[in-house]
Order: structure tokens, then C-alpha cells, then sequence
């Protein structure tokens, strides 16, 4: 099989979807690498690394798309490369597709085999491909969200752990799955007052023991209103796998909200949990709205990309295996996590839920079961 990874085309994005590491396994299983120059250089991956791993470097995006059957990329694909999506390609990649309703279409109107990162789903009903990097997104949550408070970025001049006879800061995280979990473990390392709200317990109960004890608040909006009004840094981290994000924050709440409070909405890449939330980009990540600073990034495992590749790459290469060693039908019949992953074949939508989300009428299993027999 020919696999393709171009260099990512959106605004500070600087990972990579494969490693030289998982090129050379790809290579060593008989499949072909296409590279577009400098993909991975920015996470710390030269050509040379790529040439050496068994890849083979191609000067423009359209030779990568254009020359592969199987196309590996960290973020959406980009307005751009709509033009290169053809019924023979598949196209694995993190997509957001109820959030990216453009991208939706374009893959369900081209054809287009597209299998989202976000929606593979283990029977337990793990993310395995979405959990590294809400795990470095829960951590850089706390890193942003401080940077923010201080004086000199137009925050309220606060530090997390507070000083001697000063109280720390107090965060409210909500959402105790894994990018919640990891920024209140960071927050509580750094000494902040932190409360973690969930509507699941089995999520708190992490929180319930020292030394990683925090106040855990069953959710409901007037909980939510109540932890808010009280707090310097709020960190987004709700999902409902494959629909946009809930709006828990309304407009009415912030209103209560102390002034020059930061809320960093983590899952800005789902639309967002506050009504005021809209998407920033790394160059400018934040903006003020009703005297409350918002951060709103989605894509902010970029500001790491050597760790982020990495883990990221770690997690999909047993699925690119997969596609590219049995071929996309048996795999998908073999695997249910990546049957879970397909969002579009055949120029039919597969996931009900982005469906709902979008208006979008989905194939059957039947219709579903007849397009996966043509692949195959
Ligand atoms: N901005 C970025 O760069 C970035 C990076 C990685 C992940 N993310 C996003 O972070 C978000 C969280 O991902 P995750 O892997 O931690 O998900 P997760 O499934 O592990 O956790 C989500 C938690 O939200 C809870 N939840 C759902 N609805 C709720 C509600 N109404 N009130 C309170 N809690 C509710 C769930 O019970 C669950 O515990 C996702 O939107 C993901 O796409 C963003």
C-alpha cells in the first residue's frame, strides 16, 4: 500500500501524523511511505530521518495526496486539499466532522473513505487515539490558562499556588475524563484551590483521595453557575463522543464570572462549551469577552510537537498496520474500533450521532455492509 503524510497545513500546527520510527515498521511490512519535504521537521524529524526509515520525500501536497491510497494526517484537512479527495482514497486523520461541517461534506459528496481519530472507540469505550493527546492538552491547559492570569498577558495578576497568608487561585475543571483529570492533577501540583465537576462519579472518584484530593461536584448548571462565579481559571473538558460540545456556559453565567477570570475551553475543537467560545489560533490564542479572558485553541498538542508526534504516532500505527496489512474492508470487518472510526464511504455518512448533529441522513448497516463489500 502506498501510505501519504503531507506537512500539516494548519496555523501553527507543527506535528506530523507518522514518526521515521513508524515509517520504518510500515516499510518493514512491505507498504511505502510518501513523505512531503519537511513534514516533520518542526517536531524534529528530518527528511534524511524519513530516507534513512525507508520513506520516500515528495516535493509538493499534491504528489502526496495524488500518489497515495491511504493518507495519515494529525489535523482536518485543510480547505486546499478538498481538491485531492477522490472515492479511492482513504483518509485517517483527526476531523472533528460535527465541528467542520465544510469538511463533512466535501468528504461525503467525494467519496472519500474517511475513518476520524476521535471516533475510535475501544468496547470499553476508551478513545485510544483521542486520549494522548487530551492528555498533553490537560497538562498545557494549566501552563496557558496561568500564563494568562498574569499581569503583563491582561490577566487579573494571580498565581496559581498563591503565597504565605495569600490563598491559591481557585480552578474549576469541568470534565474529569482524561484532559480534565490531567489539568487538575497539574493544578494541584501547583498548589491551586481546585474543583473538578463531572456528571459521571466513577470520574471523580479519582479526585475523592490525597494527595491528589480536590473538591468534586456533581455537575448541573446551577453547580456549574455556583463553581464559576468563585473562579479565577475555569478549564473546558466535556465530550460527548462524535456530537459538538455541550454549552454549559451560557452567556447569562459569565456575567457572574470575576473580572479577568481565564477560561481555557479545551474543547473548543467539539464548538466549545461556553456560548462565547469561538476557535483561536496559536498566534493569538486569546480574546476578551465580557470582561473574561477566553483561550480557545484547538490544536494546542502543537506547542510540544516532539512529545505530541510521538505519542500520537504511538497510538495510530496498530491501526495503520491494520488498514494497510489486511486492506480497509477486512480491516474494518475484522475491528470494530475502526468500524467505530468510519465517518464516510461511498459518498454516504456511517456515524449517526455527526448525522443528528449536522442533519445529515446516514447509511444503513445494510447500505453500509453493500459499500464495504465493493472495497473489498
Ligand atoms: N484543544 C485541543 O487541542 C484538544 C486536544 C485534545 C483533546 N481536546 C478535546 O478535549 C475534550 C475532552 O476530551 P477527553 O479525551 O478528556 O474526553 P473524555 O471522554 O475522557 O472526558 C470527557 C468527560 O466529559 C464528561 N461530560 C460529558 N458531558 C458533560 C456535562 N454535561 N457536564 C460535565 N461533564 C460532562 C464525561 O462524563 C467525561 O468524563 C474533547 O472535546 C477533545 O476533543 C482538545
Amino acid at each position: 500500500l502506498k501510505i501519504g503524510v503531507p506537512r500539516e497545513r494548519k496555523q501553527g500546527e507543527s506535528r506530523v501524523g507518522i514518526t521515521p520510527d513508524g515509517t520504518a515498521e510500515l516499510s518493514r511490512n512491505g507498504h511505502t511511505v510518501l513523505v512531503e519535504t519537511n513534514a516533520g521537521l518542526l517536531s524534529g524529524f528530518s527528511d534524511k530521518q524519513y530516507v534513512a526509515a525507508g520513506a520516500s520525500i515528495q516535493e509538493s501536497l499534491s504528489d502526496v495526496w495524488q500518489g497515495c491510497d491511504l493518507l495519515v494526517k494529525v489535523k482536518e484537512p485543510d480547505p486546499e486539499e478538498y481538491q485531492f479527495f477522490r472515492k479511492d482514497l482513504s483518509v485517517f486523520s483527526f476531523l472533528h466532522p460535527a465541528a467542520c461541517e465544510d469538511l463533512t461534506n466535501a468528504l461525503v459528496s467525494s467519496g472519500v473513505i474517511a475513518l476520524d481519530y476521535d471516533l475510535l472507540a475501544l468496547p470499553n469505550g476508551r478513545l485510544p487515539l483521542l486520549e494522548p493527546m487530551s492528555e498533553i492538552a490537560g497538562k498545557l491547559a494549566i501552563q496557558c490558562g496561568a500564563y494568562a492570569m498574569q499581569t503583563h498577558s491582561g490577566g487579573p495578576g494571580i498565581l496559581l499556588g498563591g503565597s504565605i497568608g495569600v490563598p491559591a487561585a481557585r480552578v474549576v475543571v469541568v470534565g474529569a475524563g482524561v484532559a480534565g483529570s490531567n489539568a487538575a492533577r497539574v493544578a494541584i501540583g501547583m498548589g491551586a484551590d481546585v474543583s473538578i465537576l463531572d456528571i459521571n462519579p466513577d470520574r471523580l472518584a479519582a479526585f475523592t483521595d490525597t494527595p491528589l484530593r480536590a473538591r468534586t461536584v456533581f455537575s448541573s448548571e446551577s453547580a456549574l453557575a455556583r463553581e464559576i462565579a468563585l473562579a479565577d481559571l475555569v478549564i473546558g473538558a466535556v465530550l460527548v463522543p462524535g456530537d459538538l460540545a455541550p454549552k454549559l456556559i451560557t452567556k447569562k453565567m459569565l456575567a457572574q464570572m470575576k473580572e479577568k477570570a481565564v477560561i481555557v475551553d479545551i474543547c473548543i475543537d467539539q464548538g466549545g462549551f461556553a456560548e462565547t467560545s469561538r476557535a483561536t489560533s496559536l498566534a493569538e490564542p486569546t480574546y476578551v469577552e465580557d470582561n473574561v479572558i477566553h483561550y480557545c485553541v484547538p490544536n494546542m498538542p502543537a506547542m510540544v510537537p516532539r512529545t505530541s508526534t510521538i505519542a500520537l504516532s504511538n497510538a495510530t500505527l496498530p491501526w495503520i498496520k491494520k488498514l494497510s496489512n489486511l486492506g480497509l474492508a477486512k480491516a474494518i470487518d475484522t475491528y470494530q474500533p475502526l468500524r467505530e472510526a468510519l465517518l464516510s464511504v461511498g459518498q454516504g455518512l456511517c456515524n449517526p450521532i455527526v448525522g443528528d448533529a449536522l442533519g445529515i441522513k446516514c447509511l444503513s448497516e445494510k447500505q453500509l455492509r453493500e459499500k464495504l463489500s465493493q472495497l473489498a
